[in-house]
């Protein structure tokens, strides 16, 4: 078990947070404050419990010093200041005498936010001399950010190995929580719901599902590779080759806990404004493509979740980016709204479709993690959290 809040005296301590804060920006705007949101009670737990809050994430990808100018934090501390209803102390650098100086004045419940940790190249590389650095200017580490938890970087995983002491924070607690339960512990029926484009991208997660869900429901591209493996014709439809092996595999290891469409929405092109029909899956036009699941499977899919008192969703049905190969994803997830059990969303495309549609507040939870959250249902540790310290 690891460290909690619980567990650490942040009294007048000078407290390293590591969050997500790697929010959608659009012009500069943050489109979408959830992680910001998701981390409050941490920061506000340790206001109240008197620390010297100093906060750090990372902002994207930082390739060139060019990507620096669009990434900085700056517009986080922000938004951070009008959610907490208190002043967000910003330093515009990652190291160096200004943030050192910033730090030992802090007074006890004041919060600093720094910048964006990838400007630092020996962040993604885990490198040790940051990782001591950062550790040296404060006391305790807490690493709230679940969303990059399966990243070992010096922020995320080597500090940890340098402070007096660690925890997780509250939103990682949340998230092991629930979703650790809905995998080791589930009420059952447990119904996985996997959609994407690729089978490559969740082969881990369905690996690992097939040995504790009672059916993994498949949709999205990665469907056709299946049904391929099954011996139908998919025409122009999203074909992973290479994976057509693997996808007899799973269907002969699944028995019938793996549930395929039946009917798809097939375009003449990968365009919103193409010719489109529903077609069964042994009559698919050799010129077409499949870009949704069909209104027979929409019917299939409900009728088996239904029953379920635990769902976990990760992936869209079609591409639910085109308005018009939407229906599948937004009935799944109005479907999941509406029911009695405990509905857990994997973070990434289903938890966009999920707020798109107005029903964010309808689910048990969204992960703020994507990747993390696909790394942590294939039974994966994750680095971020295996550092910390063991109660
Ligand atoms: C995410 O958005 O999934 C996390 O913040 C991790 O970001 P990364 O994929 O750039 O490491």
């Amino acid at each position: 078990m690891k460290k909690t809040l619980n567990d650490l005296d942040f009294n007048n301590k000078k407290v390293l947070v590591r969050c997500d804060f790697n929010v959608p920006l659009k012009d500069g705007i943050i489109t979408d404050d959830n992680r910001i949101v998701q981390v409050l009670p941490t920061i506000k737990y340790l206001i109240e419990h008197n620390a010297k809050i100093v906060l750090c994430s990372h902002l994207g990808k930082v390739k060139t010093e060019e990507d620096k100018k669009n990434l900085s934090l700056k517009v986080v501390a922000t938004k951070l200041s009008e959610l907490l209803n208190q002043k967000v102390i910003f330093i515009d650098v990652t190291k160096g005498s200004k943030l050192e100086m910033a730090i030992n004045n802090l007074e006890a419940g004041q919060v600093l936010l720094f910048e964006n940790t990838r400007f630092e190249l020996g962040e993604t590389k885990n490198d040790a001399e940051l990782a001591k650095y950062w550790a040296s200017l404060v006391d305790l580490y807490v690493n709230d950010a679940f969303g990059t938890a399966h990243r070992a970087h010096a922020s995320t995983e080597g500090v940890a190995h340098y402070v007096n002491d660690s925890c997780v924070g509250l939103l990682i607690e949340k998230e092991l929580d629930i979703i650790g339960n809905a995998l080791e512990n589930p009420k059952r029926p447990l119904v996985a719901i996997i959609g994407g484009a690729k089978v490559s991208e969740k082969i881990g997660v369905i690996d690992n599902l097939l040995n504790i869900a009672d059916k993994i429901i498949i949709g999205g591209g990665m469907a056709y590779t299946f049904l391929k493996a099954m011996g139908y014709e998919i025409g122009a439809s999203l074909l992973e080759e290479d994976k057509i092996e693997l996808a007899k595999s799973y269907l002969a290891k699944a028995n019938d806990k793996l549930v395929l469409p039946i009917d798809s929405i097939c375009a003449k092109e990968f365009s919103n404004d193409s010719f489109k029909e529903a077609y069964d899956n042994d009559n698919m036009p050799s010129d077409m493509m499949g870009l949704d699941i069909g209104p027979k499977t929409i019917d299939k899919y409900q009728s088996i979740l239904k029953d379920a008192k635990t769902v976990i969703w990760n992936g869209p049905m079609g591409v639910f980016e085109m308005s018009n190969f939407a229906t599948g994803t937004n009935a799944i997830c109005e479907c999941l709204a509406n029911l009695d059990a405990i509905t857990i969303i994997g973070g990434g495309d289903s938890a966009a479709a999920a707020k798109q549609l107005g029903y964010s507040d309808k689910f048990t939870h969204i992960s703020t993690g994507g990747g993390a959250s696909l790394e942590f249902m294939e039974g994966k540790k994750l680095p971020g959290i295996e550092a910390i310290a063991n109660k």
